[in-house]
């Protein structure tokens, strides 16, 4: 899969600087308003039992905080943040080390909690329900199982894909949330605050510009005023303006609505050689040489989501709004 700059994921480097863009506290997270005032109630009422909080299922597409509010779970309830990931945690060994390090209150994250394998998964369910641990000592007909008592905290699991969990997990947690794609305005926050963090100066009309382009994620806003900065920097300017973030985004190909060349080739792919369908999604992965998978998972969210192409039993269909934005008249037959 080709590096974007649209891409909601995040590289290992950039996971390092976005914790200095991160907000530590509930009131200082901006947008996901029903998630956060519904979280606020239930903390605060752990909090008075002086329990841990139930467990909580963060899902939603990547790049929008899941993490982020991992952190301010902790930080809220006077824990540490444990974190790890379903796919670092291959034995149940693995699981339990973690789990017997924990201290009461804490929360642990786990990330890509939909890639946990099944013999770890067991291990989570009692831990989960009743804070304890089932160890088996010995082999054959010596075996014994003995039980440890866990302290007792909180499991943040998360995912972008929900589906994929086994119902016995999904049903362990308390608290499910999802968050959403984020509006402009929001984003437009977002972006001014990590300007103040970086001691650099946006002008609110270009906040707004990097907003529409950011396809919805706070990770793609960070990033793209990372690099617009650069460009206003190498300029010799004190701020960055609204021509400087439309000049900088049209060198780095992300169109006004976040598009870029990758969307451009699948987009028009399905307008020039499928008269915009329907078409089968294995047929568009193999004109733009890329997986079916991939297209499912990471490029088509973002395209359903702004219905510029649709799903239907036929095959993908690329609408009105779509032919629209390339200024493409839709041939007849
Ligand atoms: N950075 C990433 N997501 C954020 C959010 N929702 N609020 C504030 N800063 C953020």
């Amino acid at each position: 899969m080709e590096e974007r700059i649209v891409s909601a994921e995040a590289t290992e480097l950039e996971e390092q600087s976005e914790q200095g863009l991160r907000p530590k506290r509930l009131a200082d997270y901006i947008g996901q308003e029903t998630v956060k005032h519904n979280l606020a109630v239930f903390m605060e009422a752990a909090k008075m039992r002086e329990e841990a909080l139930d467990h909580v299922l963060l899902y939603g597409p990547p790049g929008l905080g899941k993490t982020t509010l991992a952190a301010i779970i902790a930080a809220e309830m006077g824990g540490e943040l444990r974190t790890t990931s379903g796919p670092a945690i291959e034995r149940s060994g693995d699981l339990a080390a973690i789990l017997t390090a924990l201290e009461p209150g804490d929360v642990l994250f786990i990330d890509e909690i939909h890639r946990l394998n099944r013999t770890v998964e067991e291990v989570l369910y009692p831990a989960m329900e009743d804070f304890c641990l089932d160890i088996v000592i010995g082999k054959g007909p010596t075996a014994r199982s003995v039980r440890l008592d866990l302290p007792p905290f909180t499991l943040v699991g998360a995912t972008t894909r929900a589906g994929m969990l086994s119902s016995p997990l999904r049903d362990r947690f308390g608290v499910m949330a999802r968050l959403e794609y984020y509006k402009p305005e929001e984003l437009a926050q977002i972006v001014e605050r990590s300007a103040t963090v970086f001691q650099a100066t946006l002008e609110p009309s270009a906040a707004l510009e990097l907003a529409r382009r950011s396809r919805g994620t706070p990770r793609i806003a960070n990033r793209l005023l990372r690099r617009v900065r650069d460009f206003a920097q190498v300029g010799g300017e004190a701020a960055i303006s609204l021509e400087r973030a439309c000049s900088a985004l049209e060198q780095l190909h992300v169109d006004p609505l976040g598009l870029d060349h990758i969307d451009d080739k699948l987009l028009k792919g399905m307008i020039e050689k499928f008269n915009g369908g329907p078409v089968g999604l294995e047929t568009i992965a193999a004109t733009i040489g890329e997986e079916a998978a991939t297209i499912e998972e990471v490029y088509e969210p973002y395209l359903l989501q702004i219905g510029f192409i649709q799903r239907t039993p036929r095959g993908r269909i690329a609408t009105p709004a779509c032919y629209a934005h390339y200024g493409v008249e839709k041939r007849n037959g």
